[in-house]
C-alpha cells in the first residue's frame, strides 16, 4: 500500500490467522444432477443452469495449488448432499471417497479444510417429499451429518452446519425465487426456520460425538440493519424488528444469547459470517412492508458507496460493524464470505483493502475473529443470476475451463503470508 506510513500502523493479526477463500458445491463442482437445484433448471423453473459449472469436482487439485499458491492456509467448501445420499437412505460410497480426497488434498498443501454441510440446495428425493417442511427434516439432515462424519469427521476441524438458513427461507419461502418457489407463505417459513435449527442442532451433537475437539458454527449472513430516515420513528422501529428477524433469529431458536443474558452456548462454538453489504430499510405501504420495512435502494444516499455489477453497495465499515455486534454473543467469530462482482479489477482491489482494514480495525479493538475467507476462489454458478457476476480471485473461462488470477490476488497474497497488514489509524477511530 502506498499511503503515507504517518497515517498507518502496523496490524498484526493472531497467530494462527485462517486465510483463504470459499466455495459452494453447487456452484462449483458441476454436473450436481442429484439436487433439487438441478432439477428445477432442467425443468425451466430457473433462469440459468449450472450444467459444469467450473468443474471444480475434476480440477479440484489444480485449483487449490492456486491457493497454496497465493499463501493461504484455510479454505471452505460444501458436501453436496444430493451426492452422498442420491435417494433416500442409500449412501453413495464414491462420493464420500471423493470428498476425503479433497480434504487429503487441502491437507497435503497445508491448508485447513472449513467444511459446510449445506449450502442451499438439497437432494431432490428429499425436496419432493416436502424437503424443510417435513416434520422429520432435521432427523434425516442429522442422518446425513453423521454418515458424512463417521467417514470423514477425524480430519476435519471446522464444520459449517447450514448457510445462511434466513436467506434460505426468504428466497424460498417469501420472495419466491428460489426452489421450492414458495410466495409470501409465512407460516411455512416459519415451520422451515424452526427445521433449519433443529438440524443445526442435530448435527452439531453427531459432530461432537465424533470429534469432542470440533469446532461448529454456521454460516450467517450478516448485515448492519439501518433505517433509511432516521428522523422517521416508523422507519427505526421497522430496521429493528428487520434486525430481530434477520440477525438475531436463528440464534436465538438454537439457544444462543447475548452475554447479557448470561446463557451458556450450548450448540455453538463459533459464527461464521458472510458480509456483502448493509440494509437501510423504510417503512412503507401495507402489511410486511409496512412492518418490517422495503429495502431501499440507496440511490439518494449522500455516503452512498460505489455499486457492485449487481448493485450492492460496498461499505466496508460495515464489516466492522457486524464483527462488533456479534461480538455479544462471546463466541469466536470467522469471516466465511465476503467479495464483490466486478468487472472493474480497480474496485475488486479497493473492496478487498478497505474491508482487510475494516477487519483488522474490529480484532485491534478486541473482538474475537479466527479467520478470513474471500468470496470466492474461483468465478462461479451464483445461484439465479448464472455465470455473470464475477466474483472470483481467479476469473473462469466457463469455453476452456482454465483460470486466470486476478490483479487483486498479489494484495491478498501479501497480507496472508505476512499475516499483517498497514492498518490506516482513521478506519482504527471509525
Ligand atoms: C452468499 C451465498 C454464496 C454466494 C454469495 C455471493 O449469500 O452464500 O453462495 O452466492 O452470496
Amino acid at each position: 500500500m502506498d499511503q503515507h506510513p504517518q497515517q498507518f500502523k502496523i496490524y498484526e493479526f493472531p497467530r494462527g490467522f485462517l486465510w483463504g477463500a470459499s466455495t459452494s458445491s453447487h456452484q462449483v463442482e458441476g454436473d450436481n444432477r442429484w439436487s433439487d437445484w438441478w432439477e428445477h433448471e432442467q425443468s425451466g423453473r430457473l433462469p440459468h443452469v449450472s450444467g459444469e459449472a467450473c468443474r471444480h469436482y475434476e480440477r479440484f487439485e489444480q485449483d487449490f495449488d492456486l491457493a497454496r499458491s497465493w499463501g493461504h492456509n484455510a479454505h471452505r467448501f460444501s458436501i453436496e448432499w444430493s451426492r452422498i445420499e442420491p435417494s433416500e437412505g442409500h449412501w453413495d460410497a464414491d462420493a464420500l471417497e471423493h470428498y476425503r480426497g479433497v480434504i487429503c488434498a487441502l491437507r497435503v498443501r497445508g491448508i485447513e479444510p472449513v467444511v459446510t454441510l449445506h449450502h442451499f440446495t438439497n437432494p431432490a428425493w428429499f425436496s419432493r417429499r416436502g424437503g424443510w417442511l417435513r416434520s422429520d427434516s432435521a432427523r434425516l439432515f442429522t442422518r446425513y451429518a453423521e454418515q458424512v462424519v463417521r467417514h470423514l469427521g477425524t480430519e476435519v476441524k471446522y464444520w459449517l452446519t447450514v448457510n445462511e438458513p434466513t436467506d434460505y427461507v426468504m428466497q424460498g419461502y417469501v420472495n419466491g425465487e428460489w426452489p421450492p418457489f414458495f410466495k409470501s407463505a409465512v407460516i411455512k417459513a416459519a415451520i422451515v426456520f424452526r427445521n433449519l435449527a433443529r438440524g443445526h442442532m442435530g448435527a452439531y451433537r453427531a459432530l461432537h460425538r465424533n470429534r469432542p475437539d470440533v469446532m461448529v458454527g454456521f454460516c450467517h449472513n450478516a448485515s448492519p440493519i439501518m433505517p433509511c430516515n432516521s428522523a422517521r420513528r416508523i422507519d427505526r422501529a421497522a430496521a429493528r424488528l428487520r434486525d430481530l428477524i434477520w440477525n438475531r433469529a436463528f440464534l436465538h431458536l438454537i439457544g444462543a444469547r447475548s452475554r447479557n443474558i448470561k446463557q451458556k452456548v450450548k450448540n455453538l462454538d463459533f459464527i461464521g459470517l458472510n458480509y456483502y453489504k448493509r440494509t437501510m430499510v423504510h417503512s412503507s405501504g401495507f402489511g410486511l412492508g409496512a412492518v418490517l420495512g422495503r429495502t431501499c435502494e440507496l440511490s439518494h444516499h449522500y455516503d452512498q458507496g460505489p455499486l457492485s455489477q449487481i448493485g450492492w453497495e460496498v461499505y466496508p465499515r460495515g464489516l466492522k460493524l457486524v464483527l462488533e455486534y456479534f461480538s455479544q454473543f462471546a463466541l469466536p467469530l470467522l469471516v466465511t464470505e465476503n467479495g464483490i462482482a466486478t468487472d472493474d479489477e480497480s474496485l475488486r482491489r479497493d473492496f478487498l483493502v478497505k474491508h482487510l482494514q475494516s477487519l483488522a480495525s474490529a480484532l485491534d479493538s478486541g473482538v474475537d475473529v479466527i479467520g478470513y475467507l474471500y468470496w470466492s476462489l474461483i468465478d462461479n454458478f451464483e445461484w439465479a443470476l448464472g455465470t455473470k457476476p464475477r466474483f472470483g480471485l481467479a476469473a473462469v473461462d466457463y469455453s476452456t475451463q482454465q483460470r486466470f488470477p486476478r490483479p487483486c490476488v498479489a494484495e491478498f497474497s501479501r497480507v496472508c503470508r505476512a499475516n499483517q497488514i498497514f492498518l490506516s489509524l482513521a478506519a482504527t477511530e471509525q
